[in-house]
């Protein structure tokens, strides 16, 4: 029997493996690790600094040397070339740069730094390490699926060692932003759509990177970004305003953030977003007061991007200086890429609109953390040439990638029980733009990975089959467009086959920055696709990929199986492999719902009630339903099927009530009644059914991984106390109120699994 504490702590920090750090050394140490000790030749340093010299320390600038994909990630900027770079650096006028390539280039810009220039001030180097450096793990989203965190923090650690050797000191990671609305392309980067979730896989991630030392020549300073309620973009629509009451915004969007923050995270990254009517780069309330003020943030914070100079086209500052004195005030220390701290800081100081010692505590913050990472101990500590090979790709970090890619995919759907799929005796038949090719492997926001060097799915199928002569291949379609004879090639092939694998869905291209879509469904030429096999009549198992929950319709939605496996990395073909012919039985859930037509959105499982629900999915006069649809998911967050075939049963209380300072026991036993071997993610959510904020229809308590031998049953136990029930309040501050709950053992936000209530007492 397994008991599982739900503290507030214990729920920030998750269950299984990452309670392990909640209890042990390391994570005392990283607690030490918030507190950032100022060494003497920092305070000394900022003696002789001039204010160029310190407006330069708090200025980051995209690398001119570039690298892989990163000069296509962002909107071009009109900077210096390489050499000229090199002597900014030489003048002092850089704190360091991001996404360049490699240790290389890390080194004759850090010889300039420590040798050439007049303090010798070491450069930070930084990069977007999203998911993986050179070997790519799932897309964040993906991973989040697992429900696994510790896996998380293990491909963090990966990400870590491998761009530590290759000269990187900070990753702009993790992206902890709660996206609730499937549109907004970017959800692709984060948790999902849940508050726990978010706040346990952000911390699991910090740990990853930043491990106990962040001197370490494995490690890296992680960033907490974007903060805050990016993901809150109206309409989904990337970088659009947000407007959301306070409630909200300390209930649901800044609780990841603060999770990252008490995981040791020493940097946050500003957001694009307005926050109901002010930028959160010039925010002085959010940047500072709550950041700094509530949550003890020692840390500096760092523009996105041209975040700055953008409140000048949202209509908050009239020019460039004004925008650097409003983002600087506002307690942005660091501005990324507009040059407008340099360009305007010592002016603003000598004029007296910004405070000189306001100036010196930046650059304390921004010295103290190149102190800790060991950069005034050694300037090249992660800069070694031959290191930056000898760690790539690793045999066991593509072991690690493998494992992590079928962690992350999700069994929607499995009637009859199509799958798993024999290794021998079936021909088939792979069609899509996905079946075969080295692209759209990687997945969106990868600076240093690279499709050539990953396993498509036809490769990964071929490895796990007998007879590897057997397999058709058809494309089908091009991801938007049709392809010429591509359907009539494709129904040839299926006419051949004895089950068809149909890999469709997005390009990599189609989610992460800027790319929000009004209809998040698979594009119109490979739904056609779809339509034209299905006639076929032959079994189809759908494979889709994807950077967002999908509203799936028609024949893709009816084929007999469904598999969500995302953007899973350099291993992507191997481990769909795994799952589809069982040597792995699935264990994904989802970590954002899938809904029934994009016009829900945004839809999430944990909304409010209202006045007039619709009971069921049977639609009733004048309740609270779409035109044809019931306002629920076609697959809810918490869904995903295993080869068993699970069931719950026996929810049992420790008693009918408990008071405040009390704790209650709910349990239920979980049965694998089926042949295989299965792992379950058993979640308990509760609802207060009357409160004086209205409450979620449900919320996510706690989780539990078991796994289950064939017939093999576990009495899954959590316990709750009164934290665990809290919410913000009326005044916006967190509080419990007794009344009645429902609480849910359950396989998903929308099953019903088994059901009880209790009360909490006064
Ligand atoms: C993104 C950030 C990223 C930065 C640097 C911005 O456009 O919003 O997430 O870290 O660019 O590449």
């Amino acid at each position: 029997m397994d008991e599982i504490r739900v503290s507030r702590r214990a729920a920030l920090m998750g269950a299984g493996a990452v309670m392990a750090w909640v209890a042990s050394p390391a994570r005392a140490l990283l607690q030490a690790v918030g507190e950032v000790p100022v060494p003497a030749n920092v305070e000394r340093l900022i003696g002789q600094m001039t204010l160029e010299e310190k407006a330069g320390q708090l200025s980051l600038m995209p690398s001119a040397w570039g690298g892989g994909a990163a000069l296509s990630l962002n909107p071009a900027s009109a900077g210096p070339n390489f050499q000229q770079q090199v002597e900014e650096a030489r003048r002092g006028q850089l704190t360091g740069v991001f996404n360049g390539n490699g240790a290389t280039m890390a080194k004759i810009l850090q010889t300039a730094a420590v040798r050439e220039s007049r303090l010798k001030i070491p450069l930070i180097f930084a990069a977007d390490v999203i998911h993986g450096h050179r070997t790519i793990f799932p897309v964040p989203l993906a991973e989040v699926a697992s429900f696994e965190p510790d896996l998380a923090r293990r491909t963090a650690e990966a990400a870590a060692f491998e761009a530590a050797g290759a000269g990187i000191d900070w990753t702009f990671s993790p992206m902890v932003d709660i996206a609730r609305d499937q549109r907004w392309g970017r959800g692709v980067e984060g948790g999902g759509e849940d508050v726990l979730l978010g706040k346990i896989f952000a911390a699991a991630r910090v740990h990853g990177f930043q491990g106990t030392d962040l001197k370490s020549t494995e490690r890296v300073l992680s960033c907490i970004k974007h903060f805050a309620a990016y993901g809150g973009a109206e309409s989904g629509l990337d970088y659009n305003v947000v407007d959301v009451s306070e409630r909200t915004l300390r209930e649901i969007y800044l609780q990841p953030y603060k999770a990252g923050v008490d995981a040791g995270a020493l940097s946050v990254m500003a957001s694009f977003n307005e926050l109901s009517g002010v930028p959160a780069t010039g925010n002085h309330w959010l940047q500072t007061e709550v950041l700094r003020g509530e949550w003890g943030f020692k840390g500096f914070v760092v523009s996105d991007y041209t975040g700055d100079e953008e409140m000048i086209a949202g209509g908050f500052a009239k020019d460039g200086r004004d925008a650097a004195r409003i983002a600087f005030l506002a307690g942005v220390d660091m501005s990324m890429t507009s040059g407008l701290y340099r360009k305007y800081l010592p002016e603003l100081v000598r004029g007296g609109a910004v405070p000189q010692a306001q100036l010196d505590q930046s650059v304390r913050r921004v010295l103290a953390l190149k102190a800790m990472l060991g950069l005034f101990d050694d300037p090249f500590r992660r800069i070694d040439v031959k290191r930056e090979s000898a760690r790539s790709m690793l045999p066991k970090t593509r072991a690690l990638a493998r494992e992590s890619g079928r962690k992350s995919i999700v069994l929607l759907k499995n009637d009859g029980d199509l799958l798993p799929l024999p290794r021998s005796g079936k021909r088939i038949a792979i069609i899509g733009p996905f079946a075969s090719g080295l692209h759209d492997l990687v997945g969106p926001w990868v600076v240093y990975g690279d499709d050539a060097k990953s396993v498509d799915l036809a490769t990964g199928v071929r490895n796990a089959i007998a007879d590897k002569n057997s397999l058709l291949i058809a494309q089908g379609s091009n991801v938007e467009e049709p392809l010429a004879g591509g359907i009539e090639a494709a129904v040839t092939a299926a006419r051949q086959a004895d089950v068809v694998l149909l890999a469709i869905g997005e390009s990599q291209g189609m989610s992460g920055e800027a790319q929000s879509r009004t209809e998040i469904v698979v594009p119109a030429p490979q739904q056609a696709l779809a339509e034209a096999v299905a006639a076929t009549g032959k079994p189809i198992v759908v494979i889709l990929k994807h950077g967002r929950a999908l509203a799936i319709e028609g024949a893709v939605a009816n084929a007999q199986a469904i598999l969500a496996t995302w953007f899973l990395g350099t291993e992507t073909g191997n481990s769909i492999a795994d799952v589809l012919f069982g040597a792995y039985s699935p264990s994904g859930r989802l970590p954002a719902s899938f809904p029934l037509r994009s016009g829900q959105q945004p839809y999430y499982y944990a909304h409010k009630p209202t006045g007039r629900p619709n009971p069921g999915k049977t639609l009733e006069p004048y309740k609270a339903h779409f035109r044809g649809i019931p306002n629920a998911a076609l697959y809810p967050f918490g869904h995903g099927l295993t080869y068993g075939k699970i069931d719950y049963a026996g929810l049992a209380l420790s008693a009918q009530a408990f008071p405040r300072n009390g704790e209650i026991s709910v349990s239920a036993t979980i049965t694998n009644r089926g042949k295989y071997a299965a792992e379950e993610v058993v979640q308990l959510y509760t609802h207060q059914r009357t409160a004086s904020i209205t409450r979620p229809v449900r919320e996510l308590k706690a989780f539990r991984k078991i796994t289950l031998a064939p017939g093999q049953s576990e009495t899954v136990r959590f316990t709750l106390r009164a934290a665990d029930l809290a919410f913000v309040g009326r005044d916006n501050k967190w509080t419990t109120e007794p009344g009645a709950f429902d609480v849910w053992i359950a396989p998903s936000a929308e099953s019903d699994g088994v059901h009880g209530q209790f009360e909490l007492t006064a």
